[in-house]
Formats: C-alpha cells, structure tokens, sequence
C-alpha cells in the first residue's frame, strides 16, 4: 500500500518558531512517531512525505536516523492541506491503485491502524478512520445562539488514514480546483463528488496535535505505551 503523509503545514495554532512536526515529543521529532508507526505497518510498501523544501534537510536528517527501510521520497507541499495531498497524488508511483493519506500530525495512530485501513481499501473506493463521538454537538449561529442540536448517534469524528481508489480520488481533486471547494480532508471532496465513502474504527489515542496542550497529552500516551 502506498502512504501520503501531509506534513507541509506551518503549525500556526501550535504557535512554534518552526513547524510542529518537527518539535520533539517524547525525545523525538513528532513527525518521528508517525514514521515508526508507518515503519511497523506491515500493509505499507511506500511512504510519500508532502512537505515544505526549506524543512527538508530536517526530514532527511530524520529519516536518517531512524533507519527506516521503506522507500521514502519527500513531494513540495501546497499552501493548503489540500493542495499538498494534490501534488502528493501527482507525484505517486503508476503502479498505486489505492492510496492511503495520513496526516503527520496524528503520530498516535497505531501500525494496527494502517494494516486496517489498508485491507479494507481493497474492498471499496473511499474509507475513513473516524470515532464516534462522545459529547453532544450543537449548531451554533455567528452570535452564539444554538440553532439545533444534531442527533449524536450519527455523528462521527473524522480521522486519518483516509483510503481512497487513486485514480477517483485524483478525479475528485481535480473536480475540487473546477469548482474552487475547499475542504478540511479527502473524504470531503469524495462525498461532494456523490461518492460513498465508509468508516473504519478509528482509535481514541489517534489525536491530531494541534495545540501545545495535544503535545502534552502525546508526552503521556507515548511514555504510558512504553
Ligand atoms: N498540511 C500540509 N500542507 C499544508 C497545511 C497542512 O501538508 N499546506 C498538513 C500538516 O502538516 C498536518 C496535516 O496537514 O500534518 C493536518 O493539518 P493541521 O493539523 O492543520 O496542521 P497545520 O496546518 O500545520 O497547523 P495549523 O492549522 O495550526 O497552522
Ligand atoms: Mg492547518
């Protein structure tokens, strides 16, 4: 199976000097995690990492160390999350027929997880890893007034990996730049596309890091796993 990692983010809500990926948790890199994770996946053969050419000697140096097998190549990222997954598509073997997009933020996720994924995109064209979710959500208008409260049994957290047939996802995305939609993650352009995208049990510890409070919390998961 064949991996994109999106990874060409500024981390601006982290509010670092530098790209969150490359803050240590636990003694290493954040993007570190992700890559072991992937590493010990025994479903992925190919890793793409979408990322910004002025971090990449910082990737190299990473991947360097931590002796990873797998071929890896590192794809320029976009401006936006979705125009990176677009040049990380572009840029993937002829031979990918389904692809498999994990955010490097989320460098909880577990090889599990991608073994998961991987099997169940051989099975259909479009698939999330995603929970359900335990609060309830509220619609709320733009002076801060519940407008409804939507049913909680059919609301899902979406997740990364996110595994999609290539060459209808490129169809998506390329659907995506005609029509100017943008979206948060993959599965959107799929389900605005009319196609069906299913779930796949995510994890609970699968956090996106996105706050200084998230690299805390992955300090504890990661020192509580070892
Ligand atoms: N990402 C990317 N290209 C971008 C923006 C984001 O590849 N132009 C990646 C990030 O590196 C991250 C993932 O998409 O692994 C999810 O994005 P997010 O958590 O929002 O990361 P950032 O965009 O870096 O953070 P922020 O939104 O706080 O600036
Ligand atoms: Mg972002």
């Amino acid at each position: 199976m064949h991996l994109l990692i999106p990874a060409a983010g500024s981390g601006k809500r982290m509010g670092a000097d530098r790209n969150k990926l490359l803050l240590q948790v636990r003694s290493k890199p954040l993007i570190a995690w992700t890559l072991l994770a992937a590493e010990a996946a025994s479903s992925i053969t190919w890793i793409g990492i979408v990322s910004q050419p002025p971090d990449w000697d910082d990737f190299k140096a990473i991947i360097a160390d931590l002796k990873l097998k797998k071929t890896i190549e590192l794809i320029p990222g976009g401006s936006t999350r979705q125009e990176s997954v677009y040049n990380g598509l572009q840029a993937l073997p002829t031979n990918a027929a389904q692809v498999l997009i994990h955010d490097g933020a989320r460098c909880l996720a577990t090889p599990n997880l991608f073994n998961a994924c991987s099997e169940a995109i051989l099975k259909c064209s479009g698939l999330i890893a995603a929970i359900s979710v335990k609060d309830t959500i509220k619609v709320v208008d733009e002076n801060g007034i519940i407008k409804s409260t939507p049913e909680r049994k059919q609301l899902w957290a979406a997740q990364t990996p996110q595994g999609f047939d290539v060459k209808l996802l490129k169809q998506c995305h390329a659907e995506g730049v005609r029509q100017g939609w943008e979206v948060t993650d993959d599965a959107a352009l799929f389900e605005k596309c009319g196609m069906e995208v299913r779930i796949v049990p995510g994890e609970e510890t699968n956090l996106k890091i996105t706050t200084p409070q998230d690299l805390a919390i992955a300090e504890f998961i990661l020192s509580y796993r070892e």
